[in-house]
């Protein structure tokens, strides 16, 4: 069952963080640090495990690239949910971080969780190769930066104020750098853990990552805020630029339903073992989270 893998997931990456972050001194911005680092869908870490999983990874091996991906992805909600970002007060169900303690705590334990990933990919556990540690490092640290989500993030905020609205051209190089460099990073590290070619799997989270942001939209104009667990209704008043925003409701929605049929079909080289990637790129497009 999907919903059961996925739940064992998100148990086993989050007894991972705990298990990691508990090692730390019990200071202020490491409290922070956990509690940013809880909850969440883990859908980042079920596509570590999942791509690790086709490519005869063990589960024990691929954690710590599943936890530190979850890591980074924390660091990033931590640092968007600022009031000088999109200026949230309930992430995840909670208040932000940022309200529940303050916002140098939250800009600092943005910045340890970003360490922390990269620390986590670093170390032995991860591989016995070298070289495909560095490797793991060099892509998540491509797909995080200034080419990857801070680009994303960059072009997110601009957009709130630009004079025209963004075309359909822009809007997805926006979302395939805030949403899509760190699915598609997840989705490709089982195939770098083995040393196999990450191709397929990169075009299967282009297009899964691009729906996954069209949903995260759809949700904040349809969605209910304690459902999603965080304010809905804000894109639009902060002129942020969507493919809701640009092709209206239906047609978005259509767009992130054919997105997922082609990031299924991308799979096909995988067989009948990629069932579970399939599932969860339909999922991407049901929820209500
Ligand atoms: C929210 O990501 C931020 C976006 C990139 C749209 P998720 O919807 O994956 O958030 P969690 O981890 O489940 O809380
Ligand atoms: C956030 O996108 C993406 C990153 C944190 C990189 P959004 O601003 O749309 O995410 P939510 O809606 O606040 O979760
Ligand atoms: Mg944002
Ligand atoms: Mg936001
Ligand atoms: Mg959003």
């Amino acid at each position: 069952m999907f919903d059961t893998r996925l739940k064992d997931a998100a148990s086993h990456v989050q007894a991972h963080l705990d298990h990691v972050l508990c090692e730390l001194d019990d200071l202020p911005v490491v409290q922070a640090m956990r509690y940013a680092s809880a909850g969440g869908k883990r859908l980042r870490a079920f596509l570590v495990l999942e791509s690790a999983r086709l490519h005869n990874i063990s589960p024990d091996q691929a954690i710590w690239a599943a936890a530190a991906v979850e890591a980074l992805h924390a660091y990033s909600l931590v640092h968007d949910d600022l009031p000088c970002m999109d200026d949230d007060d309930m992430r995840r169900g909670l208040p932000t971080v940022h309200v529940k303690w303050d916002q140098a705590t939250a800009v600092l334990a943005g910045d340890a969780l970003q360490t922390l990933a990269f620390e986590l990919l670093a170390r032995s556990e991860v591989s016995p190769d070298p070289v495909v540690r560095a490797e793991l490092v060099l892509t998540l640290a491509r797909a995080s930066g200034a080419a990857g989500m801070v680009k994303g993030q960059a072009l997110d905020i601009a957009a709130e104020t630009a004079d025209q609205p963004l075309t359909l051209e822009q809007i997805t190089e926006l979302q395939a750098g805030k949403t899509g460099a760190l699915i598609e990073w997840s989705a490709i590290a089982g195939a770098i853990l083995a040393g196999a070619d990450p191709a397929a799997l990169s075009i299967y989270a282009q297009k899964l990552g691009l729906a996954f942001q069209i949903w995260d939209d759809v949700l904040d104009v349809e969605g209910d805020a304690d459902t999603v667990g965080k304010a809905v209704g804000k894109d639009a008043d902060a002129g942020k630029a969507t493919f809701v925003s640009l092709l209206g409701l239906e047609a978005a929605k259509q767009r992130a339903t054919d997105l997922v049929t082609e990031a299924e079909a991308a799979l096909e080289s995988y067989g009948p073992e990629a069932e579970a990637l399939r599932q969860v790129a339909r999922f991407v497009v049901s929820r209500h989270s």
